[in-house]
């Protein structure tokens, strides 16, 4: 297939392209400078030239606090970009793989999140990234909508730019030697190659639809970094932060574990626990430590 991959310079989009391209597809790797999402002639003169049988977008304006300040330029990107992609998938009868957010939910529930639960959001990334799903639904019969969470990969996340979790607390407890975490905010750590297989698969299918697509299991973020430091044998003092030790700027759910109730009813889940996934991030690390500099 002629696969069209969007943000292919990003954490998940450099996994994405790695993904298809083992699976035998003619990928096309589109970053920024090739695409604008959010203006509709530039999608519909990129994807036209290409014409892709799928096109997948894990493009987006995904860094919170940047998200509150520009809210118009947010719900260009994360509402606006979906819809162009989406009319311009359908005008190609392609299919649109479309990646969403846990942030569309406020958190509250305190049990894992099913695709019918009600979303509310709490900021202005959740919000856009809700009216991007709302717009890639009612535009293109042929899409799937995938709601991940706590991503982390061989490549920075370039919207959030630096280190990603694991890197940082590894920093932090080599430089430092006592790493302080919260406690109090609940996520599924989910590893971006795990989750490009995943859409890998889907993207066989024809049961189009919303799909929650994380790591099995959950954990806060003193749990995931207390299980980065026990498998990698590192010696710190990781001590639980006061619950008003970082505050947050922008409000945020303290519970977002999505349950892949989709994939596993349509026997399509390929996740494994969350430390599979960490474990094996940690393994290629030692493979290949250059691979880890961020930019
Ligand atoms: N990271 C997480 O923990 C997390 C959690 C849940 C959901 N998600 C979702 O997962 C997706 C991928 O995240 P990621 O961590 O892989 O992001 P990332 O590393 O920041 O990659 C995003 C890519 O999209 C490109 N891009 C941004 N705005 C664009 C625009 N207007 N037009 C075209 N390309 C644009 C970026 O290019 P430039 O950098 O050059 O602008 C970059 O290549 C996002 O949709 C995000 O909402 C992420």
């Amino acid at each position: 297939m002629k696969v069209a991959v969007i943000g292919a310079n990003g954490q998940l989009g450099s996994d994405l392209v790695a993904a298809f391209s083992e699976n035998g597809d003619a990928v096309s790797p589109l970053t920024h400078t090739d695409i604008e999402i959010s203006e509709l002639p530039s999608v519909s003169r990129v994807l036209e030239g290409i014409r892709p049988q799928v096109i997948v977008n894990t493009a987006a304006m995904h860094h919170v606090e940047n998200c509150e300040r520009e809210p118009e330029k947010a719900f260009a990107v994360n509402a606006l970009g979906p819809r162009n992609l989406a009319l311009v998938a359908r005008d190609l009868d392609a299919v649109l793989l479309h990646v969403s957010t846990d942030y569309v939910f406020d958190g509250s529930k305190g049990s894992p999140y099913l695709e019918e639960d009600s979303p509310r959001p709490l900021n202005a990334y959740g919000i856009t990234k809700l009216a991007g799903e709302h717009f890639v639904r009612a535009t293109t019969a042929k899409h799937f909508v995938i709601r991940t969470s706590g991503l982390y990969g061989k490549s920075p996340c370039r919207a959030k730019g630096g280190l990603n979790f694991i890197e940082l607390m590894l920093k932090l407890a080599n430089e430092r030697g006592e790493v302080r975490v919260v406690d109090n905010e609940v996520v599924s750590p989910t590893s971006t190659p795990e989750l490009a297989q995943q859409m890998v698969r889907l993207s066989h299918s024809d049961c189009y639809g919303l799909y929650h697509a994380t790591a099995e299991g959950s954990c806060s973020w003193y749990e995931f970094a207390r299980e980065i430091f026990a498998i990698t044998d590192t010696p710190v003092r990781l001590k639980v932060a006061a619950p008003d030790e970082f505050p947050a700027k922008v409000a945020r759910p303290k519970y977002s574990v999505l349950e892949n109730r989709g994939l596993k009813t349509r026997g399509l889940n390929a996740f494994k626990p969350w430390q599979d996934g960490l474990h094996k991030y940690l393994g290629n690390r030692i493979k290949s430590p250059s691979a880890q500099i961020s930019s």
